[in-house]
């Protein structure tokens, strides 16, 4: 048996990948654009390993994806590949809907066309699991319950409006061609191999550099804040054990302002790393 993964080159996708070949031997074949989210570094200690195939190549390029689930005949698709930087969709919105739209439609399409060609109990077990998140649901204010899955979408950025759209896409391909699909929604992740311009890893590189800490705003922006691991685990249970069709929301339990945030890595900086000059590293948030 083997899995065909999309996006393990990124933050999410390869700690999936890691930890997934650490607890298995069944293979992973690791579909990834490599754009500039995405990093081979990250999988360097799987070099060598036969249950390690990389292919260089676009979710949205059909011809390429056809052969691999032909060739491979994976039971199971796992679509992290996205683009997924809030504030670059804010500057640049045109990758977010071609790959999170449209590249997800193309995927889409081509796996219908290899399930449609499977039979009996390898038409079964098929599974396409779509990785979301809770931005499809808009923003939590301050003492909001916790998203539930069924929460209104309402997408607030370019970023979270196209996951929106490719979720929609999934649902539909269930209900309109009975795909074996699941989709998960999950918080803000955090953890090893953290892309350097996301929250956490961005305030721990500028406090150990000496430069201010952007928060925006009043730092009041509440998330729930999910380990990155956990995450991971929650993919391989839905994958198991989720029902056909269903979304599956993954989060932490743990909502925080963003303001909390930055002063627990700075309190964390303190202890580890003490500054030169004896002062706390929260003094240079610039708020
Ligand atoms: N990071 C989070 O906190 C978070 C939260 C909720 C949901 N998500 C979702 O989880 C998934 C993974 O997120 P991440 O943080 O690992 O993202 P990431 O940006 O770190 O990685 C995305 C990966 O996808 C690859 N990619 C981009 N476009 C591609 C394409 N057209 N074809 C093939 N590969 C392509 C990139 O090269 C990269 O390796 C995304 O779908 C994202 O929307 C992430």
């Amino acid at each position: 048996m083997t899995i065909l993964v999309t996006g393990g080159a990124g933050f999410i996708g390869a700690n999936f990948v890691l930890d997934w070949l650490a607890q298995s031997d069944e293979p992973v074949i690791n579909l990834d654009k490599l754009t500039y989210a995405g990093n081979l570094e990250t999988l360097a200690s799987l070099q060598g390993d036969a249950r390690h195939v990389f292919v260089r190549g676009d979710i949205g390029d059909a011809a390429l994806v056809d052969r691999l689930l032909a060739e491979h005949r994976p039971r199971a698709v796992i679509n992290f590949a996205a683009e997924s930087h809030v504030d670059r969709s804010i500057h640049g919105p045109e990758d977010f809907i071609q790959t999170n739209i449209v590249g997800s439609f193309h995927l889409l399409e081509s796996v219908r066309a290899h399930w449609g060609g499977l039979q009996g109990a390898e038409r079964e077990a098929f599974r396409l699991l779509h990785v979301s998140t809770d931005e499809v649901y808009g923003s939590l204010a301050p003492g909001d319950p916790a998203f539930t899955e069924n929460h209104r979408y309402e997408p607030n950025s370019p970023y979270s409006a196209s996951k929106a759209a490719s979720d929609h896409l999934v649902r539909a391909y269930h209900h309109t061609y009975g795909l074996p699909v699941l989709t998960t929604n999950c918080s803000n992740n955090y953890g090893p191999y953290h892309f350097p311009e996301k929250l956490i890893p961005l305030m721990i590189v500028n406090a150990l550099a000496g430069k201010p800490l952007p928060v925006y705003g009043d730092g009041m922006q509440i998330r729930d804040w999910l380990y990155v691991k956990d995450h991971c685990s929650a993919i391989r249970r839905v994958l198991q054990a989720g029902r056909l069709g269903e979304t599956y929301n993954v989060g932490g339990w743990n909502e925080k302002p963003n303001i909390e945030i930055v002063n627990t890595v700075c309190a964390l900086l303190d202890q580890l790393r003490p500054r030169a000059d004896g002062q706390p590293y929260a003094a240079r948030s610039a708020m």
